[in-house]
């Protein structure tokens, strides 16, 4: 397995090398990182493997940010991070940043190596799986202010970008419960397991049988529905709902909820659950104060902005309502805006197929990947060529 190691001195860097050349590990590359120098741009071009990395504490909030992007954007990196602070603050920081293990500076080798063999043990995991990921992925959950507003829309095309152009495994969880429609934006054909089918045997919930529920929309995306009977929906319980998401999050790097716009105890449990809240609106008077009434009973629930991310959909550059005005009535600041593109976004639906196919240059699709890439903390891979366009749009 391959490893990448930062220190802060020449002689830790040596320490750090013989320990994992100890292990039978490979060293892709060994830098020592001068006083002052910035991680981020040390962090590019990592692939698969371990960082183990010095972080004094001069540089530990920005060392920490940093290592949170890449952590997200790379969940296939594991970090073990060097640090002459060990408060438990610090810790639960480092964790929340993506760290798998913190050892003390200066680094016993004794330490290095117990956090190294639990950390290739982690990697095995994955390796070995069957179920694909065996980890911790993000959930992000949408919601419209409004019934129509667009979450279904943007729940399903941000779902194929995440998994397509962004190569992440991701799910989409329909929990619309009662009249949940995603499936008519990722696919044509019916759908014959739903979500009940998971709540009504919650004793035997495996990946086996998450699996054999869910439909493979495509090599890295599924879809879990939502049952076909409303009186079914009913039955479902929170704690169900947090068993499956939990398990959903384990298989998958992005778990994406569609939300009904009404609150009740299973919208609560998900938006609780979630990591991200992109909260759709459209521009006019009635959904600007749903918004208001919305983003205050998130705050209520404890909920930090940084949580929240509000998105004007159907936005018209010379409607009654501009972003400012917008801002200052819900109290928030605009994440994004999505263009009004009604024939486009129209016929993605009548086909069943996500808009990046039909029409990739259309603007409600340059606002998603910018959407998304933010999401991922990761810039927007190279365009695809005209040929790989032309042979997934002909599948
Ligand atoms: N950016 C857009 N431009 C034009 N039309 C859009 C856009 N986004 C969504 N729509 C259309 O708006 C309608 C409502 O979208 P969608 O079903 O996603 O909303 P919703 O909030 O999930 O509604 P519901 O409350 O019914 O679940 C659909 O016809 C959809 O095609
Ligand atoms: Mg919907």
């Amino acid at each position: 397995m391959n490893t990448y190691l930062i220190a802060s001195d020449a002689t830790t860097l040596e320490l750090l090398r013989s320990t994992v050349q100890s292990q039978s590990l490979t060293v892709k590359s060994a830098l020592v990182r001068a006083e002052g120098q910035l991680l981020m741009p040390l962090l590019q071009n990592l692939e698969v493997g371990i960082l183990v990395v010095c972080s004094g504490q001069a540089q530990k909030t920005e060392d920490l940010d940093a290592l949170e992007s890449m952590t997200w954007a790379n969940p296939k990196i594991s970090v073990i991070l060097i640090s002459d602070s060990d408060t438990k603050e610090d810790l639960v920081r480092a964790m929340r940043s993506g760290v798998r293990e913190v050892v003390a500076s200066p680094p016993a080798q004794n330490d290095l190596i117990a956090a190294l063999s639990r950390v290739v043990a982690h990697h095995e995991k994955i390796r070995t799986s069957e179920d694909g990921y065996v980890g911790s992925g993000k959930i992000v959950a949408f919601i419209s202010c409004k019934g129509g507003s667009g979450s279904t829309f943007l729940a399903a095309n941000t779902a194929h970008l995440i998994a397509d152009t962004f190569n992440r495994r991701c799910v989409l969880v329909d929990l619309d419960l009662q009249y949940g429609d995603a499936s008519y934006y990722m696919s044509q054909d019916g759908v014959k397991n739903n979500i009940s089918d998971l709540t009504q045997q919650i004793d035997r919930l495996d990946a086996q049988l998450l699996n054999s529920c869910m439909h493979s929309i495509s090599p890295r995306l599924n879809l879990l529905a939502a049952p076909d009977e409303a009186g079914v929906a009913l039955a479902i319980t929170a704690n169900q709902l947090e068993q499956v998401l939990t398990l959903a999050k384990r298989m998958h790097e992005f778990v994406l909820l569609d939300l009904d716009s009404t609150i009740d105890a299973l919208t609560l449990k998900a938006l609780d659950m979630a990591d991200v809240v992109y909260v759709a609106m459209e521009c006019n008077l009635p959904v600007v104060r749903n918004a208001k009434r919305l983003v205050k009973l998130f705050r209520s629930l404890g909920y930090g902005d940084d949580k929240l991310r509000l998105l004007v959909n159907k936005y018209q550059e010379d409607g009654l309502l501009d972003v400012k005005s917008i801002e200052q009535a819900v109290g928030i600041k605009v994440h994004h805006t999505i263009p009004n593109q009604f024939a486009a976004v129209n016929e993605a639906f009548n086909l069943g197929k996500p808009l990046e196919l039909l029409h990739p240059q259309n603007g409600v699709l340059t606002a998603l990947r910018d959407i998304t890439a933010s999401l991922l903390h990761t810039p927007l891979p190279k365009a695809r060529g005209w040929m790989d366009r032309w042979m997934r749009k002909a599948a």
